[in-house]
């Protein structure tokens, strides 16, 4: 029989009869990849039965509404980033760095929920079941509840999880499993869409929620056809730098809750703990007094969490100055600097400037932009910011500070752990109350928050 293949784009799914530099369908040059045509008979029963209600058009204020049930895992952190708890019947995808510990956060979530006298599988393609009891060992896990499967073929999963009907089933990875009739390899384009589509199915029918392990690319996406993130109902990275023992789970797509959440946990001997108070860590080695480090009160989702920045600002040997940024946008970097530039009059044209969030998390929200700009203009100076101070505000290009959203949420967090003065936008001095063991200080442009912060507090 002559083989047939065809090519298939991974970012979008797209398939041609022929190679192309350019995918049509999405743009992107360079991702059709070969694959084999899979003949013989799609014995899928087809996706009429996932939705089994007949549908008809209902005016949106008779719809009625009912909670989607919900199982609670112990880890609070988890269950936030989920939007509230493992909603019934989801499928999740959760993608992430290898090391990273995707493996031990499901293994341990398993281990929680087959507490509760609820069943629950563990499908591993990757490890054998002797290897899953390795790290269970380790975790100290020995329930009952959980049953392991090392398997690679999803027709028997299906199956196991027809007559098992756990509560919960986890499959890792979703690119080592296969399904027979589809000729392409473990892992392509095919493969990977198709026992989505099977497992999704699964998932909807007996309403059990599933989460699957997706690889990563070299790039930090999902491995696989970006569709793949479009079928599942929530998608969740879990990252963190192997240097560091942090680690966030964070929600990038979420039909059950808000993408803005992010847990925090931390790799122990003894598996994941979680980090309940992130300020706490994130400020732990804080640099005391340094010119160049200033503390920001950012949201992370629902949650205020205090970060450090930190400034290096050196000038330059070259003609065309470097901007180095960790963990926050170099244009943003670039942007602020003009702005001290031109309306502060700081001169950092022939300045190299490194900027850096401690700890290995992410800061990309506009109420930032004042720690930014102070941090730069203290390593700038060299003029040290009191340890005490904490910076909120969004800066305009005319350096004007502009109002930020949720201001008292972040100033009680600062006040909680012991700041003394909070330096915020005026126009955000109103409508809320201020805790009253902090200072709050209304500032309308750049300048005069630069004043205010190289004048030594009266502590
Ligand atoms: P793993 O869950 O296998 O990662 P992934 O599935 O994302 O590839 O995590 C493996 C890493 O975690 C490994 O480098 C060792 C570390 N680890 C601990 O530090 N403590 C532990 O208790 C466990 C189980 C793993
Ligand atoms: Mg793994």
């Amino acid at each position: 029989m002559k083989r047939k293949t065809k090519f298939v784009c991974t970012e979008c799914g797209y398939e041609s009869p022929k190679w192309m530099g350019k995918c049509p369908g999405c743009n992107s040059w360079n991702t059709l990849l070969e694959e084999e045509v899979y003949i013989g008979k799609n014995n899928r029963k087809g996706n009429s039965n996932i939705v089994k209600e007949k549908s008809v058009p209902t005016p949106i204020s008779k719809v009625e509404m009912q909670d989607e049930p919900r199982t609670l895992t112990t880890y609070l952190e988890f269950n936030r980033v989920l939007g509230g708890g493992v909603v019934k019947g989801s499928l999740v995808l959760i993608g992430g760095d290898p090391g990273i510990g995707k493996s031990t956060l499901l293994l341990q979530i398993s281990a929680d929920i087959s507490k509760s006298s609820k069943k629950v599988l563990y499908v591993s393609g990757e490890e054998s079941a002797r290897q899953i009891k390795l790290r269970a060992d380790r975790l100290g896990i020995n329930n009952d509840g959980l049953l392991v499967l090392a398997e690679n073929d999803l027709e028997i999963v299906v199956n196991t999880i027809d007559n098992l009907q756990p509560d919960f089933v986890v499959i890792d990875s979703i690119q080592t499993i296969f399904l027979p009739h589809v000729t392409s390899a473990p892992g392509s384009v095919s493969q990977v869409r198709e026992c989505t589509a099977e497992i999704m199915k699964v998932a909807k029918q007996l309403s059990i929620p599933v989460f699957i392990v997706g690889h990563v690319t070299k790039e930090g996406a999902i491995a696989g056809p970006r569709m793949l993130e479009h079928m599942v109902d929530t998608v969740l990275y879990f990252e963190g730098e192997r240097h560091h023992t942090f680690r966030i789970l964070r929600a990038v797509k979420n039909r059950f809750g808000s993408t803005n959440e992010i847990g925090i946990f931390e790799m122990k001997e003894s598996g994941l703990a979680e980090v309940l108070n992130p300020s706490e860590i994130f400020l732990e080695e804080r640099s005391e007094g340094t010119a160049g480090s200033v503390v920001v009160a950012s949201m992370e989702g629902t949650r205020p969490v205090l970060v450090e920045l930190q400034s290096l600002i050196s000038p330059s040997c070259y003609g065309n100055p470097r901007r180095m940024t960790t963990g926050i946008d170099q244009n943003k970097v670039v942007l602020i600097m003009a702005v001290l530039e031109k309306r502060v009059g700081l001169l950092l044209q022939n300045q190299d400037a490194y900027v850096k969030i401690a700890g290995g998390v992410k800061l990309d929200e506009p109420a930032v932009d004042l720690a930014v700009a102070i941090s730069i203009a203290s390593s700038y100076k060299d003029k040290k910011i009191s340890t005490t101070d904490v910076f909120i505000g969004e800066v305009g290009l005319t350096g004007e500070v502009r109002r930020v959203s949720r201001i008292d949420q972040r100033v009680t967090e600062a006040a909680k752990l012991g700041f003394k003065r909070a330096i915020v936008p005026k126009r955000n001095l109103s409508g809320w109350n201020i805790p009253n063991n902090i200072e709050v200080i209304g500032v309308n442009d750049l300048g005069e928050a630069i004043r205010i912060a190289f004048t030594e507090t009266p502590f």
